[in-house]
């Protein structure tokens, strides 16, 4: 096979921007999959039309057909529909309105949908139908997460042998671990139920599934596919990936420049780029206007994140009076876990006149807090890539981040490398260690020189998604060899 041929990729997921989205997985499905158009290649991104999906807004139209699946004795029905996403990439969705016709994406508030095993694992099996209805022929299906893992497991139980498949882990937290007596409900023998299959400690594991069954598994980024390799990263899966050997590597997320550039963002009160950064003040203006700041002194310490114990909410409470008492200013926006929505609001409210918390999903609000702010916290405990870093970086907001995973690829630490660095990085995940990063981004805010430089060189970087585009695809080749 020539090695420039062009493919037809299946991308399979639970969210994808503009449709569709609870965290950075959408962003990736949205930024690889037109990376991938954009080279030539045929790109279809398949995921469920939820109820929130906007179809008149995204010009969503029926394609007039439907494909029907069994599950242990359940029929289920899908309409297909279709919208187009730019650069040549095409959204197909599959519609049940009793699986997916809910307010949420995967449960009530910290309650996952009790059948999410059938929601996503009859999706799962409506995606041979798909291939096959549409006629299509895919060189290679890409699925993501949890949510797809009987993707591969049908296509190989049910010597379907569709394509190979990959299998990204944006997550390896998130798992999809549902009891046992599931399976016939699902329609899969309990042949594959041991260790070699998709049982893990007497349940049954939709991630350890796609990683089985999947040609190739990869991650978000080189380190965290390190990372998950040990068993205090690898949520019990570390053994399974080692097994894989050199089937599974990381592939570090890119980022997707349409949307995320200061000198293109409609969200924005004022555009800027590295020539001429004044906008950025405006947007600061903006910004604590919005948030009920207005006029305050001292730099911008600005979050965004899933309250979620993965993204470090609790290493952030805990620095928040001593930013406060050092002159700084703290901009949240999140939502999530109710326990850290509370610890979050205690801590905002002692300091109403320096810490502004928005509880709550803000797509506009995000672009606004990475435009005026002058840090962005991230200390997760683990991240598989983290997106929010990368978009600081370009908007000349200096991240502080803790050394794990994706972080670590993307961010230079400032203190260890000053003629190179682009943020702030910590080493041991305790308020001492982000406490002390945090006081050395106060050095720098009072060194107008070195922060200026500091900034231009975060956004000198260049994250875009081509580099990462083109590894998927040698990997794909490698698949399609196997
Ligand atoms: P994760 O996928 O683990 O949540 P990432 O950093 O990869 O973390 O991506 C998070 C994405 O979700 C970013 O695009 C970020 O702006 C967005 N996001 C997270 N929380 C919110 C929120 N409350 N409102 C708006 N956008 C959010
Ligand atoms: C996950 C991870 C995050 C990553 C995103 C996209 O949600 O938590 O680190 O950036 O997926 O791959």
């Amino acid at each position: 096979m020539p090695s420039d041929k062009k493919l037809l990729i299946l991308h399979v997921t639970s969210e994808v921007v503009p449709y569709s989205k609870t965290g950075g997985l959408a962003d990736v499905l949205n930024g690889l999959p037109k990376a991938q158009a954009t080279l030539g290649h045929k790109v279809y991104v398949v995921s469920p039309l939820y109820d929130a999906v906007d179809r008149a807004r995204h010009g969503i139209k029926k394609l007039g057909k439907s494909v029907s699946v069994t599950l242990g004795g359940r029929s289920f029905d899908f309409q297909i529909s279709k919208a187009d996403m730019g650069d040549g990439a095409t959204a197909l969705f599959l519609r049940n309105d009793d699986l997916f016709g809910r307010p949420q994406l995967y449960g009530n508030g910290n309650q996952d949908y009790e059948d999410n095993h059938i929601r996503f694992g009859s999706f799962s099996a409506a995606i041979f139908e798909l291939v096959r209805e549409l006629g299509l022929a895919p060189d290679i299906i890409h699925c993501h997460d949890w949510q797809t893992g009987l993707v591969p497991a049908f296509n190989r139980l049910n010597s379907l042998n569709v394509a190979p498949t990959v299998t990204t882990i944006h997550n390896l937290a998130y798992q999809g671990q549902f009891p046992a007596d599931v399976l016939p409900e699902l329609g899969i023998s309990w042949d594959v139920f041991n260790p070699e299959g998709l049982e893990f400690y007497g349940r049954v594991n939709f991630l350890k599934a796609g990683i089985v069954w999947s040609n190739k598994i990869t991650t978000v980024s080189p380190n965290y596919a390190q990372e998950v390799l040990r068993p205090e990263f690898g949520a019990g899966l570390d053994g399974v990936l080692r097994a894989k050997g050199g089937n599974f590597t990381g592939i570090l997320n890119g980022a997707d420049y349409s949307i995320w550039d200061p000198r293109n963002d409609p969200y924005i009160a004022s555009s800027y780029g590295p020539d001429d950064l004044s906008g950025k003040q405006k947007c600061r203006e903006h910004l604590l206007e919005k948030v009920g700041l207005k006029g305050v002194i001292g730099p911008i310490f600005g979050v965004v994140g899933r309250f979620a114990s993965q993204k470090g909410f609790d290493l952030i409470a805990q620095v928040i009076p001593s930013i406060v008492a050092q002159g700084g200013i703290v901009v949240v926006l999140g939502s999530g876990e109710e326990s850290i929505q509370k610890a979050m609001s205690v801590v905002a409210d002692a300091f109403p006149n320096r810490v502004a918390l928005k509880i709550g999903y803000d797509e506009e609000l995000a672009h606004q807090i990475e435009a005026g702010s002058d840090f962005f916290l991230m200390p997760s405990r683990y991240e598989p890539c983290g997106l929010n870093q990368i978009y600081s970086l370009r908007y000349g907001t200096l991240p502080i981040v803790h050394s794990v995973g994706g972080l670590k690829d993307t961010v230079v630490d400032l203190g260890a490398d000053p003629e190179n660095g682009t943020g702030f990085v910590f080493h041991s995940f305790d308020a001492g260690a982000f406490l002390q990063a945090v006081s050395n981004a106060f050095g720098i805010y009072n060194d107008k020189p070195r922060l200026l430089a500091a900034r231009l060189r975060g956004m000198a970087k260049d994250f875009s998604w081509g580099q990462s585009a083109k590894a998927y695809l040698q990997l794909y080749r490698q698949a399609m060899k196997m």
